[in-house]
């Protein structure tokens, strides 16, 4: 099978650690390739995924070289010193739109912003050129506008769509119907973690749900220190990611919680954590004889491991649709890969479902 050409909107730290991963391996070839479901899927390797076609803001990064441009500040992801792909990908510009939040504005720097059709045009003729397939955003929590201005160049240069972040385009039906109508393939919104806070979260309730016990009160709180934590600090950009975050926890359950009665957030930024990320969750619920219970759990993770194992795989899904033609929302990797997808399964069900998406079941 031939490679995966691919653009990237937003060369930010997951980003930084999606490629810094593969370098990693390329660079190990005796080592197993750990922290991935699937080594091999649908014939395509990790190494597979080249990146051809780029687009940012931050003058730091538009216009130098892609293997350069994921080392620059604030990224903080430096797992290899250096990268031997994409030295020969030049980041281009991206409207800034609503992307600049104004936590991040000390540290994100955009590039004077040119007129937006000269932009969705110059976008649209670097992906027809680079013969890209696949897009992966990567913009930051609360770009609404600047999400749908990507979704719309997806449909326009008919090149399939993985959206890591948390403003809705596969699981809002008139966007669906969109990509369904175009026949090109999505997989969104919002990647759930590796071993995640939401994968735990959803696991542990519905684990206490199955048993038979009543859950009465749950909260997940985040903290990190990296500039996707920066931008959460403002809560208007939060929305859709506090409800894609609540929504995967309660859709576990046999019985919603009440509003009250649940708290799931990015709950604020520490400097010194960087790219480590500390997830504390607790549980209340009653059993036999309405006798109480609680667990607490904390997680310590590196947030950007933690996206990029999953992100490989969602590319690759959204590749196998390709080649089948199949186009629309993703249901089943999306219902197991991303925590806002179209429809939510119980994990179990929708691990199976992508398995059979990749069989061609
Ligand atoms: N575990 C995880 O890391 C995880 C899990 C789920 C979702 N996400 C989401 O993935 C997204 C990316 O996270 P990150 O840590 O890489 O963020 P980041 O802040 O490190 O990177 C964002 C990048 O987008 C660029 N940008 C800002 N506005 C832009 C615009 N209008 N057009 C193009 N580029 C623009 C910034 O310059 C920066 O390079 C976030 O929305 C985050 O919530 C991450």
């Amino acid at each position: 099978m031939g490679k995966i050409k691919c653009a990237v909107v937003g060369v930010g730290n997951c980003f930084a650690g999606l490629v810094q991963g593969i370098e990693y391996y390329k660079q190990h070839p005796e080592q197993q390739v750990i922290g991935v479901m699937h080594p091999v899927m649908g014939n395509y390797s990790i190494h597979d995924i080249d990146f051809v076609a780029a687009f940012d803001v931050d003058s730091k990064k538009v216009g130098t070289k892609l293997s350069d441009a994921v080392y620059a500040e604030p990224n903080k992801v430096k797992w290899v010193p250096e990268l031997s792909t994409m030295q020969d990908v030049t980041v281009m510009q991206s409207p800034q739109l609503d992307g600049v939040g104004h936590y991040v504005e000390k540290v994100v720097m955009p590039v004077p912003q040119k007129p937006i059709e000269d932009l969705r045009k110059e976008a649209i003729r670097e992906l027809k050129d680079k013969k890209v397939e696949i897009l992966v955003s990567y913009l930051p929590v609360g770009s609404e506008a600047a999400t749908k201005f990507w979704a719309q160049v997806c449909l326009d240069a008919k090149i399939g769509f993985v959206n890591c972040m948390p403003s809705f385009i596969a699981s809002v039906p008139e966007w669906a119907k969109k990509f369904e109508e175009s026949q090109i393939p999505i997989i969104g919104d919002d990647i759930k973690g590796q071993v995640g806070a939401t994968i735990v979260h959803r696991t542990l309730a519905n684990l206490c749900d199955q048993r038979g016990t009543k859950i009465e009160k749950t909260y997940q709180i985040n903290v990190g220190g990296n500039t996707d934590f920066l931008s959460m600090k403002e809560q208007d950009r939060l929305q859709s990611k506090k409800i894609s975050k609540t929504e995967s926890v309660q859709s576990q359950l046999s019985q919603r919680l009440p509003d009250e009665n649940i708290y799931v957030g990015p709950s604020d930024f520490i400097p010194f954590l960087s790219n480590t990320k500390l997830m504390f969750m607790r549980i209340e619920g009653r059993m036999w004889a309405n006798i109480p219970y609680n667990m607490e759990v904390r997680l310590e993770v590196d947030d950007k491991a933690n996206s990029a194992g999953i992100v490989i795989d969602a590319i690759r899904y959204c590749k196998i649709a390709l080649d089948r033609k199949i186009g629309g929302p993703l249901i089943g990797p999306s219902a197991w890969l991303m925590k806002h997808p179209p429809k939510q399964f119980k994990d179990a069900q929708a691990r199976q479902m992508a398995e059979d998406f990749e069989k061609g079941n």
